[in-house]
């Protein structure tokens, strides 16, 4: 039982939630994440806005497949052998394996979400900085997030947990510098799979909360291997 409280399918009120994210201060980031959100400044501005959302996005389901990755090359070593397996490894395998995929998913859709949100809104995007940039950048990300779990996945998690607190930062950030959008309506194609939102600025808090649920299952699973806790 995690001490966490999850956010997904609860009914919030997002602007206190908001109000929270921005009142808690982010986990700290260590050089190899500093240097990431300073190449994504420099290269895509320091404000948030949602063509850098779209390439945040793009790159954000890289550890998750390390998880999943890991987990199944346990399962693979579990497995090929002749005798049976131990239940509680077995176990560990599979969860990190779902967890990879859950979480894959609902990035995949915070990606599909934004390049909805940029066409409907007529916003160009440049060859360079969304089409070059953004392959180059998930090749050293996958190689990157893949190493870092093959040989630490107690680093792994506990990156992928600063990572997301910053996520939730900026894109609850995001909502409130434009409080037009609390009363622009929001609709999308992927509606149908992911949570509808009345506003523009509430998708946003939603996606915000989605990161901090990822920023806790990352704590937990931290705390699971190491016994330790993060606390900033
Ligand atoms: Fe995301
Ligand atoms: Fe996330």
């Amino acid at each position: 039982m995690s001490k966490y409280e999850f956010t997904m399918g609860k009914e919030l009120d997002l602007k206190v939630e908001q109000e929270k994210t921005l009142a808690t201060p982010c986990l700290r980031s260590n050089f190899i994440l500093k240097g990431m959100y300073w190449t994504m400044d420099f290269l895509y501005g320091k404000e948030v806005s949602l063509p850098k959302v779209k390439v945040l996005e793009i790159l954000a389901r890289y550890p998750y497949w390390a998880w999943e990755k890991g987990g199944y090359d346990g399962l693979t070593g579990l497995y090929a052998r002749t005798t049976d397996p131990d239940r509680s490894k077995v176990d560990h395998c599979r969860h990190y394996v779902w967890l990879g995929r859950y979480s894959q998913d609902n990035e995949e859709l915070h990606m599909l979400l934004a390049e909805d949100l940029i066409g409907q809104k007529g916003i160009e995007l440049s060859w360079l900085k969304h089409y070059l940039l953004p392959r180059i950048m998930a090749f050293v990300y996958f190689c990157l997030s893949h190493a870092i779990f093959f040989f630490s996945p107690a680093t792994s998690f506990y990156m992928n947990a600063a990572f997301e607190s910053h996520a939730e930062h900026e894109y609850m950030k995001f909502a409130k510098a434009h409080p037009e959008w609390d009363n622009e309506p929001v609709e999308s194609k992927y509606f149908e799979f992911y949570p509808r939102q009345k506003s523009l600025a509430d998708l946003l808090r939603r996606i915000a909360l989605d990161e901090r649920d990822h920023m806790f299952h990352s704590m937990h699973e931290y705390e699971k291997l190491t016994g330790k806790t993060i606390t900033g």
